[in-house]
This record gives C-alpha cells, sequence and structure tokens, in this order.
C-alpha cells in the first residue's frame, strides 16, 4: 500500500505527534509526516519533528495582521502540501471555514473527552467539575462546528476519588498516545468511511 502524506499541526508539547511520529517509525501507520505547521514558535513539537527530520513551517500567529491573513497563509502552506490526511495534534486554535471546507473528511483531531461532552478548552478539568466517573478521550473528522464532526475513535478511563485536572489528563493522555495513531492507521488504509455523522470502519 503506497504511504499516504500526513501533515500535522501542533502548538504546543507535542505528544501526540510523538507517537504518530513512533508509530509511523515503528510500521504500524502506512503513512508518513511530510511536514509540520505550527503557530507557535516556543512549540515544543518543533524538536520532536527536527528530531525525526521532519520538516518543520512556523507560521507565527503573533506575525500576522489579523486572523484572516494567518488563515490564508496556513490554508496556502497546507495547499502545497498535497497531504492526504491533516492531524491536528494540540493545535490549540479553531480552524477557519474556509480551511474546513478545502480538505473534507481529511482533517482529524483529539479532543481529551468523551464528545460531545466538554468541548472547547480544558476538557479534563471541564470532567472533574462536573463529578463524571468516567472520562476520556475522541478522535474525530473536524466540521465546521467546534469539537463536533464525524467520531472515528473514543477510549474511556476512570474518574478515580481525589483525581484533579492534571491526574486526569495524564491517565488520559495515555489513552490518546494509543487511540489516535490507531486512528490514523485506519485512515491510511482506506479504512474510514464517513456517512454522515456516522463513521463506519471497514
Ligand atoms: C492533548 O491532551 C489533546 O487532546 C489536547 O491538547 C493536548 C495536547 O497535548 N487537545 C485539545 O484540547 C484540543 N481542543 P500534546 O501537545 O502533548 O499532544
Amino acid at each position: 500500500m503506497k504511504k499516504k502524506r500526513i501533515a500535522v499541526l501542533a502548538s504546543g508539547r507535542g505528544s501526540n505527534f510523538q507517537a504518530l511520529i513512533d508509530a509511523a517509525g515503528a510500521g504500524t501507520i502506512p503513512g508518513r509526516c511530510i511536514v509540520l505547521f505550527t503557530d507557535n514558535p516556543g512549540a515544543y513539537a518543533i524538536q520532536r519533528a527536527r528530531a525525526a527530520d521532519i520538516p518543520v513551517t512556523v507560521l507565527d500567529f503573533a506575525s500576522f495582521s489579523s486572523k484572516e491573513a494567518y488563515e490564508q497563509a496556513l490554508l496556502a502552506a497546507m495547499r502545497r502540501t498535497k497531504a492526504h490526511l491533516f492531524v491536528l495534534a494540540g493545535y490549540m486554535r479553531i480552524l477557519g471555514k474556509e480551511i474546513v471546507a478545502a480538505f473534507p473528511g481529511r482533517i482529524m483531531n483529539i479532543h481529551p473527552a468523551l464528545l460531545p461532552a466538554f468541548t472547547g478548552l480544558h476538557g479534563q478539568r471541564q470532567a472533574v467539575d462536573y463529578g463524571v466517573k468516567v472520562a476520556g478521550c475522541t478522535v474525530h473528522f473536524v466540521d465546521e462546528n467546534l469539537d463536533c464532526g464525524p467520531i472515528i475513535l473514543q477510549k474511556c478511563v476512570p474518574v478515580l476519588p481525589g483525581d484533579d485536572e492534571d491526574t486526569l489528563a495524564d491517565r488520559i493522555l495515555v489513552e490518546e498516545h494509543r487511540c489516535y495513531p490507531e486512528a490514523i492507521r485506519l485512515f491510511c488504509e482506506d479504512r474510514l468511511e464517513i456517512d454522515g455523522r456516522i463513521v463506519r470502519i471497514r
């Protein structure tokens, strides 16, 4: 099977990006990371890309005159990659409608909550504050609404007595690092079929 071209967008630590690098390097995923895009010149994800010989494109959000100008530059750069798949790995901005529309069914996100619960920022804190007994992560395709696109995979973890945002986030992160490479593998194997809100795994 021909390897899929994967472009990654990350804003920070990049541990999910690393999980993808490792899975692709181990041959588990028939795909390769062709570029890292980041909006943050200080993102640790940049070091991870350099260590893995993955080209980095920094589009420093602060250096653009407006969100529109940033989005236009990002869209043009994304088009140039000819990537099959765009992976949001801790990318902490909402993608504009034009970008989402340009790549239907080709942008994935991971969210640290069991969607549709606890969308937006601090999903883990929202889960602790709400008092749920089960939390987890969701990998989904990106559509025009925040944390709302068709769900590919979800994994659960228990919320334990005494948990705070950080302990729960650590437990969820272990599952994120399994779940995201798995979803990306399914995409790269052409096994995901989107039918409205439903993602079928062939
Ligand atoms: C992850 O927990 C990811 O689910 C979350 O940010 C963290 C990034 O960690 N993403 C979001 O909250 C997106 N709304 P990482 O940079 O180590 O992969």
